[in-house]
């Protein structure tokens, strides 16, 4: 088997690929850069693409069917990046994978202590040396109840870790889990909705999960909510987000992900004007913080990710020859 790397980061990556690569016998070659349709060429000879969040849309995906490639392979959890019709039409399977679910479990959490206690604010006021105490007074975790929308590996993560504060923990999800039945209250969507202090949506970013927190869901939430979002932009419909945290329905938001972040986070910005006029909106505001999807940037998870597509892109190729 061989494969083509896109996006290959030589400070992190580089290192992992070359060792799991070395152990299974697999020849590789990489590139910096996202597949475009001026250089999908590079995977011309190769059985599989590695790629990352870039979009994979149908001129690429015919461009890789000439090339010669055979699996589409995303070393991220989730595949909404890739057209999936697309690629079935083209009889290109598609696969993503799994990693270390307390990258982004630990990070939302993170964030629900950043809200608890208006972290951005005291930052905000502390670079104008205004140490005062007034406007920063606090929740301890331990009285909220904390809402999980969604139940995969994460979420149940998220419970677990979260035991450990005290809180009540609800989550709504198809197939509750045994294990996290001892810490987390299965519930249904409304009643998550209605009496959780901090709702944190670990969903994927699927069609069906478009816009699933609009505004007849923020109408449904007690005032001054917490919203934390590690999972994907398209699951908030951003317009009736801003409309809920101006009129203070949303006291924090937490958003590691939002809507049409693609080819704006993971690149340097800092000499060009943005145009994503949410992301400039949201950051302005002092009790929301907005953070570049990072959420999974862990040692152990690249590592886990590296290695865990490898392997799989390689079971699939023994499986199927
Ligand atoms: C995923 O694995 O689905 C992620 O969101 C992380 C990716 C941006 C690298």
């Amino acid at each position: 088997m061989k494969m083509f790397v896109y996006s290959l980061r030589e400070y992190d990556e580089r290192r992992f690929f070359d060792n799991i690569c070395g152990e299974l016998g697999i020849e590789y070659d990489s590139t910096p850069d996202v597949p475009t349709p001026e250089n999908i060429g590079l995977a011309e000879g190769f059985d599989v693409i590695n790629i990352i969040t870039c979009p994979i849309d149908e001129e690429r995906i015919k461009a890789l069917k000439e090339a010669g490639v055979k699996l589409i392979m995303s070393r991220t959890v989730g595949t909404d990046h890739i057209d999936k019709d697309a690629a079935a039409r083209y009889g290109i399977p598609v696969m993503g994978i799994s990693y270390s679910p307390n990258a982004v479990a630990d990070y939302a959490i993170m964030l629900m202590l950043m809200g608890c206690r208006r972290l951005k604010y005291i930052q905000l006021r502390t670079i104008g040396r205004d140490y005062g105490l007034y406007g920063r007074l606090g929740k301890e975790l331990r009285e909220c109840t904390v809402g999980l929308y969604g139940g995969g590996d994460i979420g149940k993560t998220v419970a677990r870790q979260l035991s450990g504060f005290g809180c009540r923990i609800l989550i709504c999800d198809r197939h509750p889990d045994e294990e996290t039945s001892g810490y987390a209250e299965y519930v249904d969507r409304d009643i998550l909705l209605s009496e959780s202090d901090i709702i944190s949506l670990h969903l994927s970013g699927t069609p069906e999960n478009f816009h699933i927190i609009g505004e007849k869901e923020f109408s449904m939430m007690k005032d001054g909510v917490m919203i934390i979002n590690t999972a994907r932009g398209l699951l908030i419909d951003t317009k009736a987000m801003i409309d809920a945290i101006e009129s203070g329905k949303i006291g924090f938001a937490g958003l590691d992900v939002i809507e049409n972040e693609k080819g704006m986070y993971y690149f340097d910005h800092e000499d060009r004007i943005l145009t994503n006029k949410d992301f400039s909106i949201l950051n302005g505001y002092p009790n929301v913080i907005v953070l570049p999807h990072m959420a999974f940037y862990t040692e152990p998870a690249v590592r886990d990710m590296v290695v865990n597509s490898t392997v799989a892109a390689k079971k699939f190729f023994d499986r199927e020859n």
